[in-house]
């Protein structure tokens, strides 16, 4: 009698603080985003007419301690350390939260706890979202003085952390030459480099908060996994991870508190990739700074040490 092949995803709905239903060392590559700390009411997203959660990540209310946030994020990412296979991957999207004037580092307190957890620092990619972003440069245009410099923040960090054990190449589960990816120009210009300039999801495009872009899991499920892996994300949401990966002939794997984000994601992991065909790259200008200095009111003496070394 043949084994009966495993299903191409399994969706849970529970907390992915324990996932008793996933083996030890059996999944190859977790592609996630948790949620954001405090900024986003989920529960009330999904009870909703689907109209009050498009806020801002800016002005979330407290409801639970930002320690409290990093020990949940410990325990959970705890737990998917057990189910990595040795020498597998995770890849974690977060950035940074601002919160009652206050800018919290998480993605760097984020990281010192997934190394507590056993976690080795493997790579840090910036996430350039190119046409988003929180608007705050608006105060320094408006009182150009030092102190008042608030940029906009554009980015959110990738970060990608992995389970200490043999290189994955060692075991390309007798798919190698079917997961080989190309070297396109998206590949050089942009891919190649840790900063990955990728648009969001269109608002209301997809019935969730806060999905991020196929292009983030279709990069990362392509470089860290074979075909035929298992691919998880502890934090399912509207299920981009698991779309893409059944689409790239992995399996997947997802966990969702609420139910409503399960039945959509079963809907769409039967969809067909969107994957835009029109992809960003930075290209570079060079301006004429010099022009502009010597209009400033700065005096000549404190400019010419700057154009002096811009001539070098
Ligand atoms: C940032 S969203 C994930 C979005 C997802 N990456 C996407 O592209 O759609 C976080 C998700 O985690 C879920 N969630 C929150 N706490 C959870 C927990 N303890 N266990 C599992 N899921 C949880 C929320 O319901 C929400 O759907």
């Amino acid at each position: 009698m043949t084994a009966k092949p495993k299903a191409t995803h399994r969706f849970y709905n529970h907390s992915s603080e324990s996932m008793p239903e996933i083996k030890s060392d059996s999944i190859a590559l977790t592609v996630t985003s948790p949620p954001y700390w405090n900024a986003i009411d989920y529960d009330r997203h999904a009870n909703d007419n689907g109209e009050s959660w498009y806020r801002s990540r800016e002005y979330g209310e407290g409801f639970v301690g930002y320690d409290e946030y990093l020990d949940l994020m410990q325990r959970i990412f705890t737990e998917v350390l057990r189910v990595t296979k040795p020498g597998g991957f995770c890849a974690v999207v977060i950035g940074t939260v601002l919160m009652k004037g206050k800018h919290y580092p998480v993605p760097f307190d984020f990281t010192g706890r997934m190394q507590e957890a056993g976690w080795d620092f493997h790579q840090d990619i910036i996430w350039h979202k190119t046409t988003a972003g929180v608007k705050r440069a608006g105060v320094t245009i408006q009182k150009p003085y030092p102190g008042y410099y608030y940029p906009n923040i554009m980015t959110e960090y990738i970060l990608i952390f992995r389970k200490p054990g043999p290189a994955i190449y060692k075991d390309a589960n007798g798919h190698k030459e079917e997961s080989r990816f190309e070297i396109d120009r998206l590949f050089t210009m942009d891919t190649a480099n840790n900063i990955w300039h990728i648009a969001p999801v269109p608002p209301r495009t997809i019935d969730h908060p806060c999905p991020f872009p196929e292009e983030i899991p279709y990069r990362l499920i392509r470089m860290y996994s074979y075909v035929g892996d298992e691919v998880l994300d502890p934090f399912l949401g509207s299920g981009q991870t698991s779309k893409v990966a059944v689409a790239l002939g992995r399996k997947a794997r997802g966990f969702d508190t609420l139910q409503e984000y399960l039945d959509l994601s079963e809907r769409r992991v039967k969809e067909a990739l969107k994957i835009r065909p029109k992809q960003l790259i930075a290209r570079f200008e060079k301006i004429d700074l010099g022009a502009d200095l010597s209009t400033s009111h700065r005096s000549p003496a404190s400019i010419q040490p700057l154009l002096d070394l811009s001539a070098d």
